[in-house]
């Protein structure tokens, strides 16, 4: 059966057709990305930002599970660019993450085309870029990926599919921001929120009475935690990053940095406008945006107090992460998401901790994981690895607990074998929530739990149906642990998803390592692979 999309070129569409007989590959989307720089008000006062085909956010990715995404982005900006695509798994495929561990950085005035399958995959996230401070200014956007039609999603199918990018933003020029970080500061407190690009009612979600609506809402922002909810309405939970979850009803949920939720939101209220609002969470100063839900049959504006949302308390933030849980019985991107395993009955082989730090280092704030803080080196690590150039990083250069010792720089990279099933336990000290993500992955969130993680802290682990997914927090004084099956080879970011922290060295690179060599573990370097630093001139070997 021949079911190409009517996208694929017709020279393309018979290349494929010789190469794979009348079995046609899963459907292509092609996308044309012209980032610039333009003039935005979102607190009212005009910055540079950084759009993307001239919108901010920047457009949103709609795919279906196994879908090929080639994505043409031009850099006009006057500096190098990247974008990353937070959740995306990238199977086999670490060439097109694009952080600057795997990817050399568009130049102004060039362009790079990215070729990403969202393989065995569903759910919402978003794209960001990833150097410098970018993320500040702007070209991030959703991402949604949907079933295959044959695949059944655990409820009725929404009136409507809302993004919301929601997140801290300040004023400050990102060049400014960067500058900051690099004398030795963290980022000041944010100045505000913005929902979709915009601060105090400046964006409306339109419902119709008595219709259910999918909200999407990821956390874009650079520091704070934050709180989501809409005046008089309740939300049902159904996803998470990927995973669809029991659907218990919440009034206000908590989305720490990077994270994404989907629910679903009934229009049953008297019809008028209602506030749908985003606080900072575990801040002191707490600051509030707003947007409108409004009703198309609405002849009433927003109105009343908006409702207030939970701010320094931790205990419920960890009880409502604890309610969160996966529906085993529903479809994932297949029909049988734990296919004939179950991450509960497998011994991990092995348990790495990593522990965050916040040092001083000749002086200046910097920040570590195991009391390294991350460096960052002249070219690739991915490119370093495949090229055999020596001296750019060596495996092992962090260590697999942590120390104690005073913390240093170093280019951290960290092996460990394909097909190895690991436990990781992410141990803070430090009196704020941190929030992790692993590139190319989806993990198993087992166990929350306070103060120091020890082996009997397994028994409290949920080993049942927990959520997978790819950024989980980390309470203060506490310890989040997660399981992760090692099933995708190469070079993978472990980041912290506050980006001043991320930027000052809290993140390091797993390398997921097979010697097979072949190409049904891990995709050749691509042909069109930007080369810089130590690799530049380097030849990558054709297909
Ligand atoms: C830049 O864009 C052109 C098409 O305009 C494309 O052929 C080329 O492969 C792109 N360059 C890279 C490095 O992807
Ligand atoms: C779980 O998914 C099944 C299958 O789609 C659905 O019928 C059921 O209502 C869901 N259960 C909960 C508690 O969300």
């Amino acid at each position: 059966m021949i079911s190409c999309n009517a996208l694929i070129s017709f020279p393309l569409f018979l290349l494929l057709l010789l190469l794979h007989g009348a079995e046609c590959e899963d459907p292509y989307r092609f996308f044309t990305w012209k980032v610039t720089y333009g003039d935005i008000y979102p607190l009212g006062i005009k910055q540079q930002g950084i759009l993307i085909n001239g919108q901010f956010p920047g457009p949103q990715i709609d795919a279906v599970t196994n879908d090929n995404l080639v994505i043409n982005v031009f850099n006009y900006l006057r500096e190098p660019f990247l974008i990353s695509w937070n959740g995306l798994q990238h199977r086999r495929n670490s060439w097109q993450d694009g952080v600057f561990g795997t990817n050399c950085p568009i130049l102004p005035g060039r362009n790079f085309t990215y070729n990403l399958q969202v393989k065995d995959q569903i759910g919402s996230y978003f794209y960001f870029p990833s150097l410098g401070m970018q993320k500040a200014a702007g070209a991030f956007g959703g991402i949604r990926i949907s079933s295959r039609p044959k695949i059944p999603i655990p409820f009725p199918t929404p009136a409507g599919d809302f993004t919301v990018l929601a997140g801290d933003w300040f004023k400050t020029d990102f060049h400014k921001l960067r500058r900051l970080l690099e004398i030795g500061h963290n980022l000041p407190f944010p100045d505000g929120l913005l929902i979709n690009g915009h601060g105090w009612n400046g964006y409306t979600f339109t419902v119709d009475q008595g219709k259910t609506y999918r909200f999407r809402i990821s956390n874009v922002g650079l520091a704070t935690s934050i709180n989501f909810r809409i005046q008089g309405h309740k939300m049902k939970l159904v996803e998470v990053e990927g995973s669809h979850t029991l659907q218990n009803i919440y009034s206000s949920l908590d989305i720490h940095l990077g994270q994404s939720y989907s629910v679903l939101v009934t229009a049953d209220q008297p019809p008028q406008d209602y506030y749908v609002v985003v606080s900072t969470r575990f801040t002191r100063r707490i600051l509030t945006t707003t947007a409108v839900l409004h009703y198309s049959n609405s002849f009433k504006a927003v109105s009343g107090p908006v409702p207030s949302g939970p701010t320094l308390d931790i205990v419920s933030s960890l009880s409502q992460a604890r309610s969160i849980r996966w529906n085993l019985t529903a479809s994932g991107p297949r029909p049988n998401p734990q296919g004939s395993y179950h991450y509960g009955m497998i011994t991990p082989s092995r348990t790495i901790m990593l522990a965050n730090s916040a040092p001083f280092i000749n002086g200046k704030q910097r920040y570590a994981v195991n009391s390294v803080s991350y460096l960052t080196p002249d070219t690739p690590l991915k490119l370093a690895d495949y090229f055999n150039i020596a001296g750019v990083f060596y495996v092992g250069s962090i260590p697999s607990y942590p120390t104690g010792g005073n913390a240093y720089f170093q280019t951290s990279v960290m092996g460990a074998n394909f097909r190895e099933f690991v436990e990781i336990v992410f141990q803070n000290w430090e009196d704020s929530v941190q929030s992790w993500h692993i590139d190319g992955y989806s993990f198993f969130v087992v166990g929350f739990g306070s103060g120091q993680w020890t082996a009997a802290s397994r028994d409290s682990y949920n080993l049942r149906d927990t959520v997978a997914r790819c950024t989980t927090q980390v309470y203060p004084r506490s310890w989040t642990a997660i399981y992760m099956a090692l099933d995708n080879v190469g070079m993978w970011n472990i980041r912290s998803e506050d980006w001043g922290r991320q930027y000052l060295g809290q993140q390091l690179y797993l390398r997921v390592f097979t010697s097979s060599n072949s190409w049904r573990d891990e995709n050749p370097v691509p042909r069109n692979a930007l080369l810089c630093g130590r690799a530049r001139g380097r030849r990558t070997r054709p297909f």
